[in-house]
């Protein structure tokens, strides 16, 4: 198998690393949310700088904006654009009643991660509690309210960087990684989650290599995950999504670790097609199998991953064009039970499946 050898850790290029979306104020007083077009990675890395909240939403509907804790960003950021640049502030009562419609169609773009109603939600709650005050100062709150979802994101990612690089196993050289999807920096406002874990534990001296399955049929591991890690300088492995239970087989994963979309009480969590292939490969051949996921992920109004809603995608994602006698199912996203989970890494620690309800206060 042809190798990349393996570099120091001082030689991580974070750096060479984009924020994936960054809400800003353009030259000329408008409000715009820049962002990483991710359908044109990995041959471009092409930013985008929009003022509109509905072209956001067509972003977040057609993956140039994705992965769960960006998306949460995303729809803060979506909601703060029409109020900044569009809402209409000279009937209060015909304001809130648009902003609710507005909140509702950016939380509905997408169903099955929850941060994404978690961050149009908190937005939209800044804007009740400031909507008393001046135009200008709502304005100013709710983009406020956006920078410190953005720099929460990076914070959680760093904390469950360090809870789970202590969690991956230290083998001889550095521990050898599998990885599902992207649930990296792009996937994130900056750092990433899975990825966040993998760089901290590079940076730790623990990181081998990294095999990162193609994800079909979007690609985000192929495109995403295995860019992204390149860019920085840890050894990866692209693989085909049918090669990760025959490496673990043959015991040359040390651990798995993936993002995830939605995390219900039970600890079941929803995460990318294919996900729930590899925990049951992982739990047959013993290897650990970890998510990491900001507790912003976390559902504790769904008892169990039966209730997690799963958004089937186009089919063209899967053949295009598709030919005449053939149906095609395209779930964009699968649920592991819990017992297959060996452990949920969040910004406030490490818990059990069993115990993640914990992790927001409820016991
Ligand atoms: O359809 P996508 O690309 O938005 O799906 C993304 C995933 O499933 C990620 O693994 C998940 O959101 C975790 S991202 C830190």
């Amino acid at each position: 198998m042809a190798q990349t050898p393996p570099q120091k850790p001082s030689a991580l290029s974070l750096e060479r690393l984009p924020k994936s979306l960054e809400l800003l104020k353009a030259d000329d007083g408008q409000v715009v949310l820049r962002y990483v077009d991710q359908r044109q990675l990995p041959y471009e890395l092409v930013q985008v700088s929009t003022a509109s909240w509905q072209q956001v939403i067509d972003a977040i509907v057609t993956l140039a904006v994705r992965g769960a804790p960006a998306l949460g960003v995303a729809g803060a950021a979506a909601f703060a654009l029409w109020v900044c640049n569009d809402a209409c502030f000279a009937d209060k009562d015909a304001l809130v009643c648009k902003a609710r419609a507005v909140a509702d169609e950016i939380a509905n773009a997408r169903p099955t991660a929850v941060n994404l109603s978690w961050g149009v939600t908190a937005a939209f709650q800044v804007f009740e509690e400031v909507l008393a005050q001046p135009e200008e100062q709502v304005k100013s709150a709710c983009f406020d309210a956006v920078k410190e979802l953005e720099a929460h994101d990076e914070a959680c990612n760093r904390a469950i960087g360090a809870y789970g690089s202590a969690l991956l196993p230290c083998a001889e050289g550095g521990a050898t990684v599998l990885t599902h999807c992207n649930a990296g920096s792009l996937a994130t406002v900056f750092y990433g989650t899975a990825l966040g874990v993998i760089y901290t534990a590079a940076m730790d001296g623990n990181i081998a290599r990294v095999y990162a399955d193609e994800t079909r049929p979007v690609g985000q591991g192929a495109r995403l995950t295995a860019w992204e890690l390149a860019q920085v300088g840890i050894p990866v492995t692209l693989i085909c999504d049918n090669m990760a239970a025959s490496l673990m087989a043959k015991g040359e994963i040390d651990a798995v670790v993936v993002g995830a979309d939605r995390i219900a009480a039970n600890g079941d969590t929803a995460n990318k097609i294919g996900t729930l292939s590899v925990a049951i490969a992982a739990h047959t051949f013993g290897v650990p199998f970890y998510v990491a996921a900001p507790t912003s992920t976390i559902d504790v109004t769904l008892a169990s991953g039966d209730e997690i809603p799963i958004e089937e995608r186009a089919s063209s994602e899967v053949l295009d064009p598709l030919y005449a006698g053939v149906d095609i199912y395209n779930p964009a996203f699968d649920v592991t039970p819990a017992r297959f989970i060996s452990g949920i890494i969040t910004e406030k620690g490490v818990f059990s499946p069993a115990s993640i309800a914990q992790a927001v206060g409820v016991s």
